[in-house]
């Protein structure tokens, strides 16, 4: 049986690619989307969002729209960083109609907390961008942390932070989300820098996706080609763009794809290192550890289903 998947996503260049591989996933029932604030406005989000689904075929999964900023502030403004890596409209400036359907009327908060309520175990929450909405959901139900499976892209632990020596960008938006999700929820998946910057794509691969001659192909392709001369820039060394929202998904289809560690996570949100995902020491020495930090991950593996799963997807739809 397929597992129920609820994507939180700031629609963004990896977010799009992190929605085509649970699109190409038949271990994995997409049952909504959610769009949080982060890369883009979170109305630039869903409208991205709703785009990719339906130019995959998709007008199936709903899609809801988030709070649209972070718990300790009253507005929320693109930085020039996360616009230069993913373009004014979030998804590299690569131009795919708008869909013709609109966000759900619901809120994504309450979508959360009603999947989390109704499917339980059977379901798996993955946010990518800022835990704004996740906190929420735990603020609007006392049960839904105890009750909720999460794996989360966002953090670093054994590396630097990417918007400052010691913050991960999604962290950095809302490190009172994070430390509230952090330390409450039962079970925590942290897919950080420590992995998703060892996940690199490069445009030998985006070729591929281009040879195709699809719509699908397309979009990927120039999506991601914008999203790697970013990289080139931000990060030389590193020789291609990190995977990171990706890499979330594959570990919610399969685990054994990273090398985790059990600890009990916290966000400091204080100082110089507020945005700094740590370990908490008040509950070192507790029995059970509710978080599970991935240090290590199987590259190859994970980049060859990365690119299975993308290419089988974007071929299936119309010729250009
Ligand atoms: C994370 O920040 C966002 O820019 C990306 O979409 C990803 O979720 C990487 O730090
Ligand atoms: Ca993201």
């Amino acid at each position: 049986m397929a597992r129920k998947i609820i994507l939180d996503v700031d629609t963004g260049i990896d977010d799009a690619l992190a929605i085509a591989y649970a699109l190409g996933s038949e271990e994995l029932e997409l049952i909504g989307v959610t769009g949080t604030y982060g890369n883009v406005l979170v109305p630039t989000g869903t409208r991205n969002a709703l785009a990719i689904l339906e130019l995959f075929g998709r007008e199936d999964v709903p899609v809801y729209a988030g709070p649209g900023h972070a718990r300790a502030k009253d507005s929320f403004e693109v930085l020039e960083i996360s616009e230069f890596i993913h373009g004014k409209n979030g998804i590299g400036e690569a131009q795919i109609p708008d869909a013709k359907r609109e966000v759900e009327a619901k809120s994504a908060v309450d979508f959360m907390v009603e999947s989390v309520r109704e499917y339980g175990d059977e379901l798996v929450i993955v946010p990518v961008g800022p835990l704004t909405t996740v906190a929420a959901a735990m603020e609007a139900n006392p049960e839904f942390a105890a009750n909720a499976h999460i794996v989360n892209m966002g953090g670093a632990l054994t590396v630097p932070g990417n918007v400052s020596a010691w913050a991960e960008a999604n962290i950095n938006q809302d490190p009172e989300a994070a430390d509230m999700v952090f330390r409450g929820v039962g079970d925590i998946t942290m897919i950080g820098l420590d992995v998703t910057l060892q996940t690199l794509l490069t445009t030998e691969e985006t070729a591929k996706w281009e040879a195709l001659g699809t719509t699908g192909g397309d979009f990927l392709a120039a999506a991601t080609n914008y999203y790697i001369k970013a990289y080139e820039t931000t990060a030389p060394y590193l020789g291609g763009c990190g995977l990171h929202d990706p890499l979330a998904v594959g570990v919610a289809v399969d685990p054994t794809l990273v090398t985790t560690i059990d600890i009990n996570m916290k966000t400091d949100t204080e100082g110089e290192t507020r945005g700094r995902t740590i370990g908490d020491e008040t509950r070192l020495n507790d029995a059970e550890k509710t978080a599970h930090v991935a240090v290590a991950v199987d590259v190859q593996r994970f980049l060859g289903e990365f690119m299975r799963r993308l290419t089988d997807l974007a071929a299936a739809t119309p010729s250009r």
